[in-house]
């Protein structure tokens, strides 16, 4: 069993990423057309979340992240939690964009949650309100303020604030986002290459290497987590910077993560558009753990090298993946 989550490559896939929810409360432009796009009308219940998490556990699984859409906005997302919680992995964390967090960051982090990445792209209220059609630029600065207050006071929580380089939108900010982490030194600031999705307007001209935002005052420090996606840097105040170069320099080699969508498919790399419809298994009136099992080593036995099966980034294509929106990144 432990070699269930294991690939053709030799890579472990101990980190699944759970999608909860597809709709979402911003329509950013580099995730979603402006009309939004249909939605599934038959998610996975808590039950199935909770009952296929398990499954994952026993099998070797260890991290946890929520993503969406926004997963906020699952009404049982603090049971959900509470359920992963149960299964003692070493983390749990959401990615969200911060709009509704504030009232339950409580909540959740007494349910379990050990990792919370809010998404925030710019500083400036009426840029935000361009990037993701909807004028909630303060909501998500209340949340990134409260969430930071909690990683103050509790050293097992980490809180990092995810900002995608987009050159001629944002990339003259990226000082300013550096500059924030003496004002909040608990906060992780993390700088991610633009990638290309289904619908989203991605151009090679759009995207910023990490290579162009590095200055000579930030020094590398290696990451504990071989599998980190990010190259983390220190910044003369002794805060944390890091890049996410999916783009300029992959990390496919130590890929440990897998997907499921919220609407049950398993996913085994990003960009990958083949996806294995683990709710149709799941729902079979006498499944057992090993017909989970076989599907599951089955999709890992086609996980690519890399990139989905692309040679190089300049080459993903993009239409017989779903947008990032239904995937949650
Ligand atoms: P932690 O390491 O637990 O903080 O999470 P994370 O950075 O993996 O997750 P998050 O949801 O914050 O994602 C940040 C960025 O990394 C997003 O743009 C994701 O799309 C990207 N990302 C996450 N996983 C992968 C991956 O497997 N491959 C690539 N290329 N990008 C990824
Ligand atoms: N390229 C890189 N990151 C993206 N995200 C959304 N779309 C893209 C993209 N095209 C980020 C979100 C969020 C995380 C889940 O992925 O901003 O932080
Ligand atoms: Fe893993 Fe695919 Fe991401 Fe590469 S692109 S790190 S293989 S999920």
């Amino acid at each position: 069993p432990t070699t269930i989550l294991q690939d053709s490559y030799g890579r472990f896939h101990n980190y699944l990423r759970l999608s909860l929810v597809e709709r979402c409360n911003l329509r950013c432009t580099y995730c979603m057309p402006p009309e939004g796009i249909p939605l599934s009308d038959n998610l996975l219940t808590s039950e199935e979340v909770l009952r296929l998490a398990a499954h994952f556990v026993s099998r070797g699984v260890n991290k946890f992240r929520l993503t969406g859409g926004e997963p906020t906005l699952r009404k049982d997302l603090t049971e959900i939690i509470q359920g992963l919680h149960a299964l003692r992995p070493k983390q749990i964390g959401i990615t969200t964009n911060g709009v509704v967090l504030t009232r339950k960051l409580n909540e959740f982090i007494d349910a379990g949650l050990t990792s919370i990445n809010i998404s925030l792209d710019t500083l400036q209220a009426d840029k935000f309100e361009q990037l993701t059609r909807r004028p909630y630029f303060t909501k998500v600065w209340e949340s990134i303020v409260a969430a930071h207050q909690a990683a103050s006071e509790q050293a097992h929580l980490t809180v990092k604030v995810n900002c995608v380089v987009m050159r001629g939108v944002n990339d003259e900010e990226v000082p300013n986002f550096i500059k924030l982490t003496e004002q909040f030194p608990h906060l992780q600031m993390r700088f991610i290459e633009y990638m290309p999705f289904s619908s989203n307007g991605w151009d090679w001209s759009k995207c910023v290497p990490y290579q162009e935002l590095l200055t000579d005052d930030l020094t590398p420090v290696p990451s504990p987590d071989p599998s980190d996606t990010t190259k983390w840097y220190q910044t003369p105040t002794g805060a944390t910077v890091g890049f996410i170069t999916s783009m300029s320099e992959h990390f496919c080699g130590s890929c440990n993560r897998i997907r499921l969508t919220a609407d049950g498919q398993l996913k085994v790399c990003l960009f990958d558009g083949r996806e294995v419809n683990l709710k149709n298994v799941l729902r079979l009136p006498d499944v057992t753990e090993q017909d989970l099992d076989k599907v599951i080593y089955h999709a890992l036995q086609h996980k690519q090298k890399q990139l989905g099966g692309h040679p190089d980034p300049a080459s993903i294509k993009v239409d017989n993946n779903r947008p990032m929106t239904l995937i949650g990144g």
